[in-house]
């Protein structure tokens, strides 16, 4: 995958669906809470109105429950769903058990290569690391850790799949860092395909009308 929207809305989702180049649609639970609806009903619209993957992230107390939510989540549409969950260590646990049975997942808040390369070994399809986040929480360094993630989950079926944008410089330093897969909110999304220049380039030729 290359650009995917993360956002809960299926506004935005039909949107997304409409560009065509958006891949797939990443929720959180703080997405889902701005719909007022319950996490399973917004998923199943998600998953209605956009083609590609649509990623859903656990919320249950305990690995029990999580489990359980995790089943009910992948049944709404099992070729789309992806099961997102943070990254603690029982989590990574619950996920190697998922990913046997069939549940693509992803871990989510990755802070450190260390989680990235466990998320590689217990075969997660992602890790998401929270790039926005990381350079105001960590600071300079953030950019290399997301570069060793990168390096470290090199030739395993797990991919980088970085989050918490504010800007395009963000999301263009992280995909040079070598970051294929990136999502972010609508408007980002919309904004990446524009410039202020090429809008004067159009009005300028639009003269010769
Ligand atoms: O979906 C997780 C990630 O995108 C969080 O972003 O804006 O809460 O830092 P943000």
């Amino acid at each position: 995958m290359g650009i995917l929207l993360d956002s809960a809305s299926v506004e935005d989702a039909r949107r997304a669906q409409e560009l065509g180049f958006v891949e797939g649609i990443t929720t959180n639970p703080r997405l889902i809470a701005e719909t007022g609806r319950p996490g399973l009903d917004v998923l199943s619209d998600l998953v209605e109105v956009f083609d590609g993957d649509v990623f859903f992230q656990l919320t249950a107390n305990t690995v029990e429950a999580r489990t359980d939510e995790a089943w009910q989540a992948y049944e709404i549409r099992p070729d789309k769903v992806v099961i997102k969950v943070p990254t603690t260590t029982e989590n990574l646990a619950m996920v190697s058990k998922l990913v046997p049975a069939g549940i693509q997942c992803a871990m989510t808040a990755v802070y450190s290569p260390a989680q990235a390369y466990l998320a590689a070994q217990v075969r997660a399809a992602f890790v998401i690391p929270y790039v926005n986040r990381m350079k105001r929480q960590i600071g300079e360094g953030a950019m290399d850790i997301v570069r060793d993630m990168v390096r470290l989950v090199a030739g395993s079926q797990t991919q980088v799949l970085a989050a918490s944008f504010k800007s395009l410089d963000e999301v263009i330093e992280t995909r040079l860092a070598g970051v294929d897969c990136l999502t972010m909110p609508l408007d980002l999304i919309l904004a990446m395909g524009n410039h202020e220049l090429s809008q004067q380039a159009i009005e300028d030729f639009a003269r010769y009308l």
